[in-house]
């Protein structure tokens, strides 16, 4: 149950007294959050999803040689299970555990995946992956494989991907690897409608926060008074969502208030894009010296091996 004071939340009070005003993307997930980020995923404009999982068909041979058999699977950000089934299934994994911050939609998946592999032992592990995590004591620590698809990866800025990325070579023996989905810099366009889709499920998605933020810090947000905003922002090489009063407004919760100005912006999400050479520089800086990356035949997404 979400805990309903916000001094529990005092880094979303801290940014919404900021100017400009942010909110921390990992409060999309709340359950609708999680169900509308699926539809995301299922889009006709929004590429990643669809791209990464080609590529992983594409190329599965050469990735299951280049894995080796028997891994212990962790997924970050596990999200519906889907993308493991097909890995643990290629690599014949030896135990799979999920990591996901949002507890009620990844239980339901690790269920399923119970079902699915009923002879694989399996973990779900609830954490914020930003703070601190550890795996449980029962996970084997030879051959780990931590799984970070989804180009999660580009909604932290580099220095904090970096470090992320070397909190995950942590958890590695020199046996272990990383297999990590990264979204590629390419036309404007095609990001921009990404980010901005046709039917405005991005929108809901980004409208929904305002709902979750309402219910965790006790503030009375109407979202229908914010437009969506995402554009690529060529000189960050990211993608920018926020979300913009449509009027002069203030906003309340338990502990404090905001006055907005027509036109004033919440930043709710960044979305890095990289080239595939910066990234496997970022991957060296986190302690990675081995890296190999396969791309779709238009270059939009890398799915990266990298060991330690
Ligand atoms: C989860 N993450 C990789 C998505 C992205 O593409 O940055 C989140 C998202 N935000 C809007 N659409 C999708």
């Amino acid at each position: 149950m979400e805990p309903t004071t916000s001094s529990d939340y005092p880094d979303i009070v801290t940014g919404l007294l900021q100017t400009p005003a942010t909110i921390a993307p990992k409060y999309f997930y709340d359950a609708r959050g999680s169900a509308l980020f699926e539809d995301i995923t299922r889009l006709p404009e929004y590429y990643p999803t669809r791209t990464e999982q080609a590529i992983m068909a594409a190329h599965a041979p050469a990735m299951a040689q280049a894995l080796g058999p028997g891994r212990t699977v962790i997924e970050l950000g596990a999200g519906n299970c889907h993308k493991a089934r097909a890995l643990c299934t290629l690599i014949q994994a030896r135990h799979y555990v999920a990591v996901d911050i949002s507890e009620a939609f990844m239980q339901a998946a690790v269920a399923g995946m119970r079902q699915a592999f009923a002879h694989l032992p399996i973990d779900a592990v609830v954490a914020d992956i930003t703070g601190d995590w550890a795996l449980p004591a029962q996970v084997p620590t030879a051959r780990r494989l931590v799984f970070y698809p989804g180009s999660s990866i580009g909604n932290f800025d580099p220095p904090q991907a970096q470090a992320l990325l070397a909190r995950m070579r942590a958890v590695l023996g020199p046996d272990g690897a990383l297999l990590v989905g990264v979204d590629l810099v390419k036309d404007a366009a095609v990001l921009n409608a990404a980010y901005d889709d046709a039917a405005g499920v991005t929108a809901a998605f980004n409208r929904n926060l305002l709902d979750h933020v309402n219910r965790l810090i006790g503030a009375d947000f109407d979202p229908h008074q914010w437009h969506h905003r995402a554009f690529f922002n060529a000189a960050q090489s990211r993608i920018e969502m926020h979300l913009e009063a449509a009027q002069a407004l203030e906003v309340c919760w338990r502990s404090g208030k905001r006055c907005f100005a027509q036109g004033e912006r919440i930043h709710t999400e960044n979305s890095y894009k990289y080239r595939v050479q910066d990234f496997v520089m970022l991957l060296r800086d986190a302690g990675f010296t081995q890296a190999q990356a396969w791309t779709d035949p238009r270059q939009w997404f890398a799915v990266v091996l990298a060991k330690p």
